[in-house]
């Protein structure tokens, strides 16, 4: 490494703690401003769907900065999962293509030693704890989880999909769902009153899914032509 590539990465590194240190209290800024109104409607809404978007609750900017900076330095670290497309009737086993990135040390054991990677793995699942921690309130009142029970993340690159399913198999679990889309206008789409509704990217976004309820990830398109597109998804989950 040159002088000039060590300082780059230095401050580089910096602008990711910064970035991460800013998400950590816009969530516990937010988790304090709910007002009871606020998070009966949520519950309400949460009970009948079993998804609820919240908008605005945290800077989109500070976890757009925190993803660019683990996609230029760690990319190599996300695991491709394809599932194959299969005919079947109840779709239990429907397809998907992403990459995924689990935060869980020990999901990892079997890789070569790679510090700096173990550094920014240490610091996302603090961050995930530290919002899971101030957010595990309001989550408790919206849908009655409380525990927070590990995160990862998921990237979506051009054509990357997930065919619409549900997670009951996984139990009573709840995803606090941060998404982020670069260069393209990603969304989730929600099955309710029989048809797929569809719930933007917006900045600063969390949505909140249950179990049970069915839903997917169209394709991700370009929004200019010239430029690839990437969407990543800060998956918190609960039980
Ligand atoms: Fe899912």
């Amino acid at each position: 490494m040159t002088a000039q590539t060590v300082a780059s990465k230095v401050s580089g590194d910096r602008q990711f703690d910064l970035a991460l240190k800013a998400l950590e209290d816009d969530f516990e800024r937010a988790a304090g401003s709910f007002s009871e109104d606020k998070l009966q409607t949520l519950q309400q809404d949460f009970e009948e769907i079993g998804f609820v978007q919240i908008e605005n609750v945290f800077g989109a900017y500070n976890l757009a900065r925190a993803f660019r900076h683990i996609e230029r330095d760690n990319r190599q670290r996300f695991n491709n999962a394809l599932k194959p497309e299969r005919p079947d009737i109840s779709k239990a086993h429907t397809g998907f293509s992403l990459s995924r990135i689990f935060l869980e040390a020990e999901i990892d054991a079997d890789r070569p030693e790679d510090s700096t990677w173990h550094q920014v793995q240490a610091q996302l699942l603090k961050t995930g704890e530290a919002l899971a921690g101030s957010m595990a309130p309001v989550l408790r009142k919206i849908t009655g989880v409380t525990q927070y029970a590990g995160c990862k993340i998921f990237a979506y690159d051009e054509g990357d999909y997930l065919s619409m399913h549900n997670d009951a198999q996984l139990g009573e679990r709840v995803n606090m769902l941060l998404p982020v889309s670069f260069n393209s206008v990603g969304c989730i789409r929600i099955l309710y009153d029989e048809r797929l509704h569809v719930y933007y990217d917006s900045p600063g976004c969390i949505n909140i899914l249950g179990p049970s309820i069915w839903h997917d990830v169209p394709p991700l398109l370009r929004y200019d032509a010239q430029n690839r597109p990437l969407r990543m998804n800060f998956v918190i989950r609960f039980e």
